[in-house]
């Protein structure tokens, strides 16, 4: 079996168009599975999810499914295999499509991997995350290639757009509360509407674009040093700022509110806005109060992801 997780914007979003630093953690609360089994003789590749009416779908019948059908494409064509395996795909994902968690790139990274394991061979992270990134722009054009580096590295990313993509470790485990407000606005429209404020006011959300970016650098540092009490703080600036780019609404605002006044540190609202998730960084003991209030206070759905410190390596 095959698992991808989830990704999450810790830090950074809409400034990190305008060239700034963002940060992504893995999200680990949700995830895609793929599990690869043999097929008789001849029946070549075949795909089957949970929700499907049928089982064992061959890939000539779900040809208007890229998200699928693309990633095997290209796992074959990376181990220059031209004769179809007999194989069955069977996904399951827990992954809620256009949440801001990467549902697409954790699809295409376990289904290109489990592809290359059922053939017994092995692809590089580099490798993979490059096919990956492929996948990512049938669905988004042209993507920044945060989503697909964080979920095939499984690690936090620093990221300035078409230059640093870098992983890195945190010096310590920290814990985020993941809350659903319950609506979503899609990402390109608060992209779109901020790019509008820009255009109409560039001094003064320069400015706010830069304050942004500092915190994600001096967020960074911190998370290395393992000083997260820290970070909750910058995560409320940085939720401050965002609301003045417009990009909040009262009910991201409530419950960053709520989760504050229920042991958080800090909490911002994540991804593309005016809706969807907001995070908050807690500590363990305080987890279970901070998620009901939530939930009391219309969180339709709260998520548990603990950032894991890597293991010293010598
Ligand atoms: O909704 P998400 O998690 O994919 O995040 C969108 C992040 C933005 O900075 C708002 C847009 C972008 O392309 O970076």
């Amino acid at each position: 079996m095959t698992r991808a997780y989830g990704k999450l914007i810790l830090l950074g979003e809409h400034a990190v168009v305008y060239g700034k630093p963002a940060i992504a953690v893995p999200l680990g609360a949700v995830y895609v599975d793929v599990d690869a089994e043999a097929n008789t003789a001849g029946s070549g590749i075949t795909v089957s999810a949970p929700n499907w009416a049928q089982p064992n779908l061959p890939l000539a019948e779900i040809s208007n499914m890229p998200a699928i059908t693309k990633p095997i494409e290209l796992a074959l064509r990376h181990l220059d295999i031209e004769t179809s395996p007999d194989v069955n795909l069977h996904i399951r994902s827990t992954i809620p499509i256009a949440s801001g968690f990467g549902s697409g790139a954790a699809l295409a990274s376990a289904l290109i991997q489990s592809m290359i394991d059922f053939l017994g061979q092995s692809i590089s992270k580099d490798a993979l995350n490059h096919l990956v990134y492929e996948v990512e722009k049938i669905h988004h054009g042209t993507p920044s290639g945060i989503d697909n580096s964080v979920i095939v590295y499984e690690q936090p990313i620093y990221f300035v757009r078409d230059q640093i993509l870098q992983p890195f470790s945190v010096g310590r485990d920290f814990h985020l509360l993941v809350a659903h407000v319950g609506h979503a606005t899609p990402t390109y429209e608060t992209v779109s509407d901020v790019r509008k404020l820009y255009e109409a006011k560039p001094e003064r959300i320069g400015l706010i674009l830069d304050h942004i970016g500092q915190i994600v650098e001096d967020a960074r540092a911190l998370l290395e040093r393992g000083e997260h009490n820290g970070l909750g703080a910058m995560m409320n600036q940085n939720h401050e700022w965002l609301r003045q780019l417009t990009v909040s609404d009262e009910s991201l605002d409530h419950l960053c509110q709520v989760a504050r006044e229920n042991g958080a540190w800090g909490a911002k609202l994540s991804g593309g806005g005016r809706g969807g998730n907001l995070i908050a960084l807690i500590s363990p003991e305080q987890i279970g109060q901070c998620e009901s209030a939530l939930r009391d206070a219309g969180a339709t759905q709260v998520l548990h992801t603990t950032i894991k410190a890597q293991p010293p390596t010598d």
